[in-house]
């Protein structure tokens, strides 16, 4: 196997069993996810742990470019040279019910449904007995993080999204400036980065290959990289200075939800953690975020139980072609993210744009009928922004735009320009992305499941899962 790896060029997994010894298993991997099980009498080869939870909780982590081999009771690493190499031992924080969809209709509907405990668990053990922020896994030098002088996000999809909504919040809380950027871009461009700059990389999976490249590409520029994964044993934490880990647990469905939500948390701690060490706040206001985060597990818990409302009405609109979303501030990553989840779903044109930016040319697409969602900030929040939005609302409306409004509760000026509206609880401006994207997960799972769209089977089939196809498929792609 090592003869056949020298040679191999490109991203690979490979396995291979001889005919004349059937109990040994051969595999080797570079730049793409390959773990061991330690089973008792068994051992396993999977591309995430999903693959073997159901017989044991013990894995290896395999470096890059080893090559392993397996029989049902022993486990052999080396190098490419076949040189004998370490791999990584770690115990699975979750078990197989996690992974199974628990009575819930499909994946995603049990992750949305998982999101409380995402939110709760991610920010589990982060404060020392004093109340201080300690985040595990940071193994950067505290005078490395005060003198970084930027910050560059790099993520797809989803997890850049979370980015967009860390810097409003990094930004506001530690006044360094964060740039956020489609890790796709990112590797390949020439982007300024040196050893002042702290790179953030986002991914669910830890192995999404252009993250991954964009990782090191920063390194090799000499930045900082701390990344924020859900995926234990995953390649992109290996490779980064430091991990801050959400805990939400796996995401089996392909539309991400939970691994969102824990990773504005992660980010958010991310930044209170930097403000607290550059002095850019005082503890007691630290501890008031955190305070107002502690809540959210249980504000979102609200959202959710308020789903049929959206459910409902996602149903009476199954017959849409397009819709559109509209935000600012926190809300325009909310918006662009809704968008996505439909398009991903529903298979329909959707598309999220700042609401400022609406005069700018979006508006011709607004016609009669056209629906629009409108995140709508708190009216307690950064004065001018609820009444810019709300002018933007009576601004569709005058266009014969459908108005589908999330609100804050008790928010009494929304209701004479929206016809349908989602209530969500108080919360503050910068944490309120934790709430206002629910209605929108569950508005896009349901119109999917109203149109009897292929993509619902997308959310509930193991086989199209990030466990077993996901991560391969992007690499592919990328
Ligand atoms: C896409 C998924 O393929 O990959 C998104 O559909 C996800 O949901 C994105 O956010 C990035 O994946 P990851 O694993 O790097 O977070």
């Amino acid at each position: 196997m090592t003869d056949v790896a020298q040679r191999l060029e490109g991203t690979f997994t490979l396995l291979a069993v001889h005919a004349d010894a059937p109990d040994t298993v051969v595999g080797a991997r570079h730049d793409s996810p390959l773990v061991v099980g330690l089973g008792e009498g068994e051992n396993f080869l999977g591309s995430d742990v999903a693959a073997f939870i159901s017989h044991t909780k013990e894995a290896l982590e395999l470096g890059q470019d080893q090559v392993v081999t397996i029989t049902p009771t022993s486990v052999e690493v080396v190098d490419f040279d076949g040189v004998p190499a370490e791999a990584k031992r770690y115990t699975v924080d979750w078990d197989a019910a996690a992974a199974e969809k628990g009575g819930f209709s499909s994946f995603m509907d049990k992750e949305i449904h998982d999101q409380p405990h995402a939110v709760g668990d991610t920010l589990l053990g982060r404060t020392d007995p004093s109340g201080k922020l300690v985040l595990d896994d940071l193994r950067i030098d505290e005078a490395v993080l005060r003198s970084v002088d930027k910050i560059i996000v790099v993520a797809c999809g989803t997890a850049a999204y979370s980015g967009h909504v860390a810097k409003y919040a990094i930004e506001h809380w530690c006044r360094i400036p964060v740039e956020v950027e489609l890790a796709h871009e990112f590797r390949y461009r020439d982007p300024i980065v040196d050893e002042k700059t702290l790179v953030v990389a986002v991914t669910q999976s830890g192995e999404t290959m252009d993250t991954l490249m964009a990782v090191r590409h920063a390194r090799e520029q000499g930045a900082k990289v701390i990344s924020i994964v859900n995926t234990h044993g995953s390649t992109i934490p290996r490779e980064s200075d430091a991990v801050l880990y959400t805990h939400a647990g796996p995401e089996i469905a392909v539309a991400s939800t939970k691994a969102f939500l824990s990773q504005i948390t992660a980010a958010y701690l991310l930044g209170l953690y930097l403000a607290q060490l550059r002095g850019n706040k005082f503890p007691d206001e630290i501890a008031a975020i955190l305070e107002d985060l502690r809540e959210m597990p249980r504000k979102i818990q609200t959202v959710i139980e308020r789903g049929e409302y959206v459910r409902a009405t996602a149903r009476s609109m199954k017959d849409a072609s397009s819709v559109l979303f509209l935000g600012r501030h926190v809300g325009f990553p909310v918006a662009l993210e809704g968008a996505l989840k439909l398009k991903e779903l529903a298979y329909i044109h959707a598309e999220g744009f700042a609401a400022g930016e609406l005069k700018h040319g979006p508006i011709a697409l607004i016609d009669e009928g056209q629906p629009v969602f409108v995140i709508v900030p708190s009216p307690r929040g950064r004065e001018g922004l609820h009444s810019k939005v709300i002018s933007n609302i009576q601004e569709i409306r005058a266009r014969g735009a459908r108005t589908l409004v999330i609100a804050e509760d008790g928010d009494d000026a929304v209701r004479p320009f929206a016809d349908e509206i989602f209530w969500i609880p108080e919360s503050p401006t910068l944490l309120s992305p934790l709430l206002a994207v629910v209605p929108l997960q569950i508005f896009a799972m349901s119109l999917a499941t109203a149109k009897g769209s292929t993509s619902t089977s997308r959310a509930t089939s193991p086989s199209r899962s990030r466990s077993s196809s996901r991560a391969p498929r992007r690499e592919g792609a990328a």
